[in-house]
């Protein structure tokens, strides 16, 4: 199931293909489960519609993330939300606005801003970025210029992901199904993972999602690149990686597929490919590049479906 607001790295699709394919089937019925590393949620929310009700706690250390999520799971605030939604008309310079105001961490008037006005700009700046890359796109849709290379007006502008009607219609589907999926046993908080992972009960199934290890530090505020607290940075990726070492709960993870990561879990990674890329090698009239992804979890009955898979999603 697609999440209301689109998210770098969102996986929705690979959500419904692994659906179909049966992966989480081993670990049936999901009796608790928790996302670390939530974004749009959109895996937990495949899971729940198809496999629910069980009770879930999303998490993500991304203040922002966490706000607009709580914020549309509260009915009045989701309310305010949507009201504010359907009266407000984008101009080009609001992505820019937005974008500087959610970078500055110590701009002093973001901390006034309520709640709700708080998960509107993190909203708009989603809806309006280029390729849902939220404060982390240099532009919105359509480029600065919002004109193609010949002068002529862009056939995509900048506000052509924001239909207030749809974006209100799909927050209201979401989280009406997460409230009955999970029968109002819904958690969010703003952890960070490495509190988080220490306390998970052995019947609890949990999502990993981890910030991409090539490119983590282009699409999210909150990568793994440094500690952001002036000590000595260590190799988040590696800790990760450790702390998952003979944990009692099962867990399945998915990552960009990195020659570091897989020499992190050796022989407990399978590729998988998400779709093909325009790659200059086909412009010039040569094959698609597939992007793939690995797939690393701790049962490893789920490895097999994916070797040597190469499904177009
Ligand atoms: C690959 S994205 C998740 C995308 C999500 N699966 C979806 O479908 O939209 C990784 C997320 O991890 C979050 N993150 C980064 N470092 C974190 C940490 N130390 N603890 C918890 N979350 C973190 C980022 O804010 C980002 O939202």
């Amino acid at each position: 199931m697609k999440s209301f607001f689109g998210y770098p790295g969102g996986k929705s699709r690979l959500a419904t293909r692994f659906v179909k394919q049966g992966v989480f089937n081993p670990v049936l019925p999901i009796t608790e489960y928790i996302e670390p590393f939530a974004g749009g949620f959109s895996m937990g929310l495949t899971l729940l519609k198809e496999y629910g009700p069980f009770p879930v706690r999303i998490n993500d250390i991304d203040k922002d993330v966490f706000v607009l999520w709580d914020v549309v799971l509260n009915p009045k605030e989701r309310n305010e939300l949507c009201q504010k939604v359907m009266s407000f008309k984008p101009t080009l310079r609001d992505f820019a606005k937005v974008k500087s105001r959610i970078l500055a961490d110590k701009d002093k008037c973001r901390f006034h801003r309520t709640r709700v006005e708080r998960a509107f700009d993190k909203l708009l700046v989603h809806k309006l970025s280029y390729s849902n890359m939220g404060e982390k796109a240099a532009t919105h849709v359509g480029g600065k210029s919002q004109r193609a290379d010949d002068g002529t007006p862009k056939q995509w502008g900048f506000d052509v992901r924001w239909n207030p009607a749809e974006i209100c219609k799909a927050i209201v589907r979401v989280t009406d199904m997460v409230k009955v999926q999970t029968a109002g046993n819904f958690q969010v908080t703003f952890d960070n993972v490495f509190d988080l992972l220490s306390d998970i009960s052995p019947k609890t199934l949990v999502y990993l999602d981890p910030p991409y290890y090539v490119a983590g530090d282009k699409c999210y505020k909150h990568s793994f690149a440094n500690n952001g607290d002036g000590k000595r940075p260590t190799n988040k990726h590696e800790d990760l990686a450790k702390a998952l070492k003979g944990v009692k709960w099962r867990w399945l993870m998915t990552y960009d597929n990195a020659e570091a990561v897989k020499k992190l879990y050796p022989g407990q990674c399978a590729e998988v490919t998400l779709n093909y890329q325009m790659s200059s090698a086909y412009r010039a009239g040569q094959s698609l590049k597939p992007n793939t992804e690995l797939v690393i979890s701790n049962f490893p009955p789920l490895l097999k479906p994916f070797t040597n898979e190469n499904v177009h999603v």
